[in-house]
């Protein structure tokens, strides 16, 4: 049976930190939605894979309205997502579970709101599953880290930590069972599902500083220089 990749891309969040009026997704970014920028960019380093979009329900129709206006046209599949990340995520593989059309062969998840993935780093990821549970891509700390304590804080040594940025791939036999475990609120990211699931031969990438997610107000301003820089 043929092999079928996918990429589930995670847009259904409210962005409360980055303000406005609209999840920061769906805000400007080089005139136009950022989540197109992201689709268009996945779609580049991987034209064959199926790419799934998961929308909060209320921002499903407004997100079909802005495709037609935009006349976007990247094939993609959308599914309604959860109350947090890991359970939108779960949405989609539900999706794919119920959907394949040939075997799965890996599942890459990568948040909306990171535009500049570029097909550089996404082969780095790909070629980093072999041998591995999944692959990721990590970045070594440049500023000085405490921990908080109930009665302070505390100096930790930063060579020991590594900030995680997506797209996350596993293959995804091993990613639809992990995600058969109850979701627990601390599951900010794949790895840590697939972790909590026993999986925890993972491969870290070096991940790209110009992959940044745009979570504050003037983030949007960075990723449009690092688009333009590509
Ligand atoms: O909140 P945070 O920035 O960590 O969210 C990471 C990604 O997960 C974002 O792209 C966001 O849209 C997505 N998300 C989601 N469903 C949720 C919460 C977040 O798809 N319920």
């Amino acid at each position: 049976m043929q092999r079928m990749n996918y990429q589930i891309i995670v847009a259904a969040g409210s962005g409360s930190r980055y303000g406005g009026n609209m999840p920061k997704q769906f805000c400007d970014l080089n005139g136009r939605p950022l989540l197109m920028t992201t689709i268009e960019r996945l779609h580049k380093c991987d034209s064959e894979s199926e790419i799934i979009v998961v929308l909060s329900l209320d921002m499903t129709d407004e997100w079909r309205q802005m495709s037609d206006e935009y006349s976007f046209a990247i094939k993609h599949t959308i599914v309604v997502g959860g109350a947090t990340r890991a359970a939108s995520v779960k949405n989609a593989i539900d999706h794919i579970e119920r959907s394949t059309c040939g075997t799965p062969g890996w599942i890459s998840i990568h948040d909306a709101a990171r535009p500049v993935i570029t097909p550089k780093l996404f082969k780095a990821i790909v070629d980093g599953l072999d041998g591995y549970d999944g692959a990721l891509p990590a970045c070594k700390l440049s500023d000085s880290i405490r921990r908080i304590e109930t009665t302070g804080s505390v100096a930790v040594d930063r060579s020991l930590y590594r900030s995680v940025q997506t797209p996350q791939i596993f293959h995804a036999d091993i990613l639809i069972d992990a995600y058969r475990q109850p979701l627990r609120p601390e599951f900010t990211d794949d790895a840590s599902v697939m972790e909590a699931a026993g999986y925890t031969n993972l491969c870290l990438v070096d991940g790209d500083p110009h992959n940044i997610k745009v979570t504050n107000p003037g983030d949007m301003a960075v990723a449009e220089l690092y688009l333009s820089l590509l």
